[in-house]
Order: C-alpha cells, then sequence, then structure tokens
C-alpha cells in the first residue's frame, strides 16, 4: 500500500477509535488544531510520563518545573521572537493561497528525491538480484543529472535562508517553475516575513491593556527561573530543568494531522553547564535522547540525526532527531546548543544579574546551555504511524492492530467472560476489582471473542484475559498475547506479575538508565 494511503486510514483510525478528533468537529473543525479522545488522552499522558521521568527520575541533577502560558511581554523581545520568529510567506494571486516559501522550495527538492528514488526503484525492477544500487546512483546518467539539479537548488536555497534574502527565494520559485497546487498558476506575490506568535490583551482597556503572546516556546519560562530555581533548590551547575506545556504558533501552512498544529505540547530540558563544556554535554545529551527513542523498539532504521547547515546566531551546534514517518524522515526532536544568549539577553532586558556562583571556581559566570525539544503531539504521531499494522491472518481474515509500546498503550488488559452468563461476567469483574490499581483494563462482554480481540487490537491492548467455564474450577484464564496471538493457560494469582513487568514505565526506563 502506498505510504500517503497509509497515513490516511492512520488519520481516520485515530478519529475512529478515539485517539485523535479534529478540533470543533460539529463546527467542521478549526484549522491545525485537534483534541485528543478518550484512548488518545492515555496515550499521551504514558508518553509525557516515560519523557518526564526519564528526566527527572534517572537524573539526580535534573527537577521539573511547570511556568506559567502568560509571561511578560519583553520576555519575547529578549528572546528574540518579537523580531525573528517569522516564516517568509509568499501568496498566490489567482488561487488566493498563501505559502511558505521555504516550504514550496523544500517540496520541490523532495520531487527530485522522488524522481532520483524511482529510476533506481525501476532499475532495481528490471536488474534483479544482480542489481548493484550504489554503481546506478553513481554512473546513471539520468540519476546524475536530477542530482546535480537538486544539489544545486539546495546550495541555492540555504544561501537564502542564511542570508535572509526574500527576493532570492521568490526568484528560486520563479526559475524551478513551482506552481500552486491549487490555481495551477506560477503568478506570485513577494515574499514577506510572517510573524508566528499569537498576541492577546491583558487588563482592561480603560487602564491600558498590555499586549502579551502565547508563549511559542516552554523553554523561556525555564530561562526566566533557572535561577530561583537553582538557589532553592540548592543546585550546582550542571543541572536540568524540565518542563511539558503547550505552545501556541500561528503556523501558515498546517498539514499532514498531527504533525504541524497551532496549540502543540512541548517537552523539553534546559541543561545548565559551565562555559567551554557545553559541546561535550551537546555530544552526551544526542546520545541520551537517541536511547530514549530507540528503547521504544520501532527498530533504529527508524531514525537518524540531521545535523542543522544553518545555525541560529546564538547556538553553536545543534541536531535534530528525525523519524521515518510515512511522508518520509521528519523531526521529532531538536537538541541544540543555545550557547549563554537567552540568559544574558535575559540579563540586559531584565537590567538584573542572574548570574551563578560557582562554589567550585570561586567565580560568577552565566552558564550555556544544552536544550533538548520534542513535541508530544510529533512524538505521538509517529508512535501511532510506527505501530499501524494491517496484517493478513492464516485463516484468511485481516485485521488491523496497533503495535504500541506495551508500556505506552492506552489499555494494558481487557478482560472477557466467554459468554454473558453462568457467573462468568462476575468472575471477569472481579478480576478487574484486584487488578485495577496496577494498570488500565477494560471490560468486554459484547459480540463473539473473535470481535472482542480485534477491537483490543486496534487500540492496542497488549493482553486480553478470557474467562470461561474451566476458570469457574480452576481458577486459571487464558491470556492472549496481541503481537504473537499466542495464548497461555494461566492462574489468576499470576496475572499481576506476569503482566505488570511488562506493561510498566519502569521496566521501559530500566532499559535506558
Ligand atoms: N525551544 C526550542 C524549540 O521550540 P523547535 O524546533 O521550534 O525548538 C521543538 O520545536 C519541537 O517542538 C519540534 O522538534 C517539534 O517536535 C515540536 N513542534 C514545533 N512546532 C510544532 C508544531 N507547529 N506542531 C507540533 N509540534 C511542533
Amino acid at each position: 500500500m502506498a505510504q500517503e494511503d497509509v497515513f490516511k486510514k492512520l488519520v481516520s483510525h485515530c478519529k475512529e477509535y478515539g485517539f485523535v478528533f479534529p478540533s470543533s468537529d460539529i463546527y467542521d473543525g478549526l484549522g491545525a488544531v485537534y483534541d485528543y479522545g478518550q484512548m488518545g488522552v492515555e496515550l499521551k499522558n504514558n508518553i509525557k510520563k516515560y519523557w518526564w521521568d526519564s528526566m527527572v527520575l534517572l537524573h539526580e541533577n535534573i527537577v521539573g518545573i511547570d511556568s506559567a502560558i502568560f509571561m511578560h511581554p519583553t520576555i519575547w523581545k529578549a528572546s528574540g521572537h518579537v523580531d525573528a520568529f517569522n516564516d517568509p510567506l509568499i501568496d498566490n494571486k489567482d488561487s488566493k493561497k498563501r505559502y511558505r516559501a521555504d516550504v514550496l522550495i523544500e517540496d520541490q527538492l523532495a520531487k527530485y528525491d522522488d524522481k532520483i528514488n524511482k529510476e533506481v526503484a525501476k532499475a532495481a525492477k528490471r536488474f534483479g538480484e544482480a542489481f548493484d544500487e550504489a554503481q546506478f546512483r553513481s554512473t546513471n546518467g539520468r540519476v546524475l543529472e536530477h542530482q546535480a539539479k537538486r544539489d544545486a537548488l539546495h546550495e541555492r536555497f540555504a544561501k537564502a535562508l542564511n542570508d535572509n534574502n526574500l527576493e532570492e527565494l521568490r526568484q528560486i520559485i520563479v526559475d524551478e517553475e513551482i506552481a500552486c497546487p491549487i490555481s495551477g498558476t506560477k503568478n506570485w506575490t513577494e515574499v514577506r516575513q510572517f510573524n508566528l506568535m499569537f498576541s492577546t490583551d491583558m487588563g482592561s482597556t480603560a487602564d491600558g491593556s498590555m499586549k502579551i503572546y502565547l508563549r511559542p516556546e516552554t523553554a523561556q519560562g525555564i530561562f526566566v527561573n533557572y535561577l530561583n530555581v537553582q538557589k532553592t533548590g540548592r543546585m550546582k551547575v550542571p543541572f536540568g530543568i524540565a518542563q511539558i506545556g503547550k505552545a501556541f504558533r500561528n503556523e501558515i501552512v498546517a498539514r499532514q494531522f498531527i504533525f504541524r498544529m497551532r496549540e502543540f505540547e512541548q517537552m523539553e530540558m534546559q541543561f545548565f553547564v559551565r562555559p567551554g563544556s557545553e559541546l561535550e554535554y551537546f555530544k552526551k545529551w544526542k546520545e541520551i535522547r537517541l536511547k530514549w527513542h530507540k528503547a521504544l523498539g520501532f527498530g533504529d532504521d527508524h531514525y537518524r540525526f540531521h545535523d542543522h547547515d544553518k545555525l541560529a546566531h546564538y547556538a553553536n551546534a545543534a541536531t535534530d532527531i528525525e523519524f521515518l514517518m510515512p511522508f518520509g524522515f521528519k523531526e521529532v526532536e531538536g537538541i541544540h546548543s543555545r550557547t549563554n544568549f537567552d540568559l544574558s539577553q535575559h540579563e540586559k532586558f531584565s537590567g538584573k544579574s542572574i548570574k551563578y556562583f560557582d562554589p567550585e571556581l570561586n567565580e560568577s559566570y552565566t552558564p550555556y546551555v544544552i536544550e533538548t525539544s520534542i513535541g508530544v503531539d510529533r512524538m505521538f504521531l509517529s508512535i501511532m504511524s510506527a505501530a499501524y499494522c494491517e496484517e493478513q491472518l492464516e485463516n484468511g481474515e485481516s485485521r488491523v492492530v496497533l503495535k504500541l509500546p506495551a508500556a505506552l498503550a492506552p489499555v494494558k488488559l481487557a478482560v472477557m467472560p466467554l459468554v454473558k452468563k453462568d457467573g462468568l461476567p462476575e468472575k471477569a469483574r472481579e478480576i478487574i476489582d484486584n487488578l485495577k490499581f496496577h494498570f488500565h483494563c477494560q471490560y468486554d462482554e459484547k459480540d463473539s471473542i473473535g470481535k472482542r480481540y480485534r477491537r483490543q487490537d486496534a487500540i492496542g491492548t497488549p493482553y486480553c484475559v478470557t474467562v470461561d467455564h474451566q476458570t469457574l474450577e480452576d481458577n486459571c484464564v487464558t491470556l492472549r498475547n496481541r503481537d504473537t496471538m499466542e495464548q497461555e493457560r494461566v492462574a489468576i494469582s499470576e496475572l499481576n506479575n506476569i503482566i505488570a513487568d511488562r506493561v510498566s514505565i519502569t521496566s521501559l526506563l530500566k532499559t535506558i538508565q
């Protein structure tokens, strides 16, 4: 099945099974805003717990905070967001549709990649096992021609971005003959900068209200609190502050479901280090974070680092962890060495000293910062897209199964009486009443057992327990594994021991410590 179709199916699966709904659904939705349903919120909470515990439980020198969404507007002036948190936008004069100029060019780059990949796929089919892909890529005339055009475009594009040259961005769009996907015309406006921050007014207009912003990242709440936390928590550099919270960006191009949203959630950790040691910690955090991702078991080939060609003026190293989504490798997390830029800016704009006194060096300095920043929603999408599976079974039937890591699954165990009588429902309820304190259980007695298994497969429940007549005599049940569909007979008294370990976030954390 084409990856595009897989993605469409995933989006409808998310709605059908209560993972993600379009916001304001009965009013036909609101662009790039989504709600999480009864299953989605459980998965999301588990992702957040996995991240939070990996930060604050596994590291003695990391603590958490929860700062307000509204912050003093000068914070965004100091951080550079008021002046520079922009995307270059361009309008098509015929369709009146607005696009991000950089995204139009990135799509064009992807078209060259597609052309190359198609040539490779065609040749692979033609030559069969004897096919040498590396040799084909380095010698085939058509591939080399596409590759040369792609490289030239990439170089020109990177330079235009680096120079902040909006005219050149437009010229690239014109030269590459990029057409509006709606009108099909190349009738473009100039490229303009568009600030992504949402603003609102605080206070009544009568006594002079203040324009404030909805935070576009949670990080600034950490920076402006770093000394409060350091002093009250008696933290010594190096130390980290973690935070999970909502962020808002007025994205021009909102697409790919929950990949790019206008209201989303971030999990950010700022790690404060001595000046000069930042690159060593940058390397360390790259390793720690990749291990966290890989522990979920989707396969190492699903991840790659993408080092930034263009560094923000305040950063001295930056990389993304990309995940193989149905629409290609995409950024899920950013790891940035942000120098002492943010703290120095806040010191300058607030007029207050926020230097750290290092008792070991007997000197004061502004710490350097390594940031790890991951979107909860993007992580959610990456997990769902890797877990979604359509399987053909031996008996000719098919099933849709979410192969979620057990520790993240919304429901851990479904308990089902084989029939709705003879005391089986009561026995099933008794089992749930004992286990519900340990993990999320569901009771289901409707339809055939096969249909009930399918429903649980579709929401990713790792284990199902069936209570039958034999259970009333021997206190044993059938335990079914979601992925292998194998069944084993186990004693009810053993259920907690068998399952708890396999589905707990603690077990997952033990693999990465
Ligand atoms: N404090 C650094 C920062 O915010 P970023 O690369 O702009 O860096 C970090 O964002 C992460 O937040 C991204 O890797 C992505 O997972 C998530 N993110 C950013 N914009 C998003 C959006 N519009 N919708 C969903 N997630 C987003």
